[in-house]
């Protein structure tokens, strides 16, 4: 009987608040003036047509349609999509201070991570504070901090795919993993081990959560106005909150033992809780900072690098193009394997990396922003509180912003954008893999996300792979459950 009460009332609630913001909204829509709009239905507007995957694909129709710019609804908020170099540029970039807020997600953000995970933090004080020790750190320390733990992994990731070559994808997770871990917490561990497995799982329950239409509340930030007692969802996200927060102060104490006996490695971490020691940050701000650089950073990275998997297996022009560079360097032979102090010397090595990330970006729809006051642009008024993001796949893929784009071809950015850091990073160790194996297309290879297969370049390419190994971690006696 109370239950009954209580969903009646609720949903009572409910439709009063929908309705109530609905129309608050629809009065000041008048007053701006918004870009193309996609038709919808009443309520959701355009909701249901983003759907959870491939949601590239139908932002780059809108665009065909649409042109530089398109508005549509998506749960309670305005979303304008930027469909060109040009205006991304002109909006996200060059008005980044008033461009860079975040939507309120009132389930992943509020409840499951305290308000403190930094990828989705509103723009204010505490946001500004993080990023700026954030960026301190990553800037002066990168080259210090990541290159010596990309090293040591690659070797290890050339490894298993000499011993277990079907298992691409599965070792490409685990180096993605093992760097991320080593650069934010500075100790190389068993992934197997069930404390890691942990750790890793409090990620994959954030993004998870995180996907657009998981959580009704973050579509409907509204709903988070009811009584705490009608908030379905806040027990199951106290309860991440809690699970994430222990996993990550295990860690976290670890580390700080390890600095109190002066054995840590150099770390972001490390370096974070001694920067946030003169900052004003609480303990769950520190923790949250740390655990979300190790999000941020490993399915990106190993996403990407299957990606570039896939290309060589589907364009090999670029490879042989690729290892023509590589042997240069490194030997026509397998003499040795290639390392990031090559860099200087592989341009090419660079263009790869800067095309695979346009050729199929990883956040295909970007990421979304939001504007914290008014603003107005080539005729348009947008009101505070409209989202934007970058339609990175529709750009990507457009003929108009790139030369045949389904094609991957380096060449295209071997021009003044190559070394510009903002049109691409150097964040991973690709030149190994090419330089040592080659990759065919295979669609009985159907377990693997992209049905790819490997196998050595050359005998003297698996012995190369087989001495660095041995030197680098047999001898030393390092972990080699990996195997
Ligand atoms: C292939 C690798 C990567 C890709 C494709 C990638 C992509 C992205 C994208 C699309 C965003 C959102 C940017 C925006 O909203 O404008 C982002 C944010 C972020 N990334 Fe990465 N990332 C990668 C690697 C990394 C790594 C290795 C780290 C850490 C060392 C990292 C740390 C962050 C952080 C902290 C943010 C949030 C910035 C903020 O909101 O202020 N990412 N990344």
């Amino acid at each position: 009987m109370e239950i009954a009460r209580a969903s009646s009332t609720g949903l009572l609630s409910l439709i009063i608040l929908v309705l109530g913001v609905w129309l608050v909204k629809h009065k000041a829509a008048k007053r701006y003036k918004l870009p193309p709009r996609v038709p919808g239905i009443p309520f959701f507007g355009n909701t249901f047509q983003l759907g959870v995957f491939q949601q590239g694909v139908w932002a780059k129709e809108q665009a065909k349609k649409y042109g530089e710019m398109f508005t549509c609804t998506i749960g309670g908020n305005q979303w304008i999509f930027l469909n060109s170099t040009r205006v991304v540029y002109d909006l996200l970039d060059r008005r980044a201070a008033i461009y860079s807020s975040r939507p309120s997600q009132p389930m992943v953000q509020d409840i499951m991570s305290g308000g403190k995970r930094i990828v989705m933090m509103q723009y204010g004080p505490e946001w500004r504070a993080v990023r700026k020790v954030m960026h301190q750190i990553l800037s002066i320390r990168s080259k210090d901090i990541y290159q010596p733990f990309q090293e040591l992994e690659s070797i290890q990731l050339l490894h298993e795919y000499l011993r277990q070559p079907q298992k691409w994808y599965l070792s490409n997770q685990r180096y993605a993993n093992a760097v991320m871990l080593s650069v934010v917490f500075g100790r190389r561990a068993d992934l197997d081990d069930p404390q890691i497995g942990e750790l890793f799982a409090t990620s994959n329950e954030f993004l998870q959560n995180l996907q657009p239409g998981y959580n009704l509340v973050d579509g409907y930030p509204q709903l988070a106005k009811l009584p705490r007692f009608l908030q379905w969802w806040r027990p199951r996200g106290e309860r991440a909150y809690k699970r994430t927060i222990s996993v990550y102060r295990r860690e976290v104490n670890r580390l700080l033992e390890s600095v109190e006996a002066s054995t840590a490695k150099p770390c972001f971490g490390a370096d974070f809780l001694k920067a946030a020691e003169q900052g004003d940050f609480d303990e769950a701000q520190k923790l949250f900072t740390l655990g979300s650089l190790l999000e941020a950073g490993s399915d990106t990275s190993r996403i990407t690098t299957s990606q570039v998997l896939a290309a060589a297996a589907l364009y090999p022009d670029w490879v042989a193009t690729l290892r023509e560079h590589l042997d240069r360097v490194c030997g026509h032979n397998a003499e040795r394997l290639p390392s990031l102090d090559d860099r200087d010397q592989l341009p090419y090595m660079t263009a790869v990396v800067k095309e695979a990330f346009r050729w199929r970006p990883f956040a295909e729809i970007g990421v979304p922003h939001v504007l914290t006051q008014d603003d107005e642009y080539e005729g348009y008024k947008f009101p505070k509180g409209t989202v934007f993001t970058w339609n990175a796949y529709a750009i990507s893929l457009n003929p108009g912003e790139y030369e045949q784009p389904e094609r991957f071809w380096p060449e295209r950015f071997l021009n003044e954008d190559l070394n510009s850091p903002l049109k691409g990073h150097y964040a991973f160790g690709a030149a190994r893999l090419l330089y040592c194996f080659d990759f065919t297309e295979n669609p009985r290879h159907d377990a693997a996300p992209v049905h790819v297969e490997l196998k050595p370049r050359s005998p003297q390419h698996a012995a190369l792979i087989e001495r660095v190994y041995q030197s680098t971690f047999v001898e030393k006696g390092l972990i080699a459950s990996r195997d």
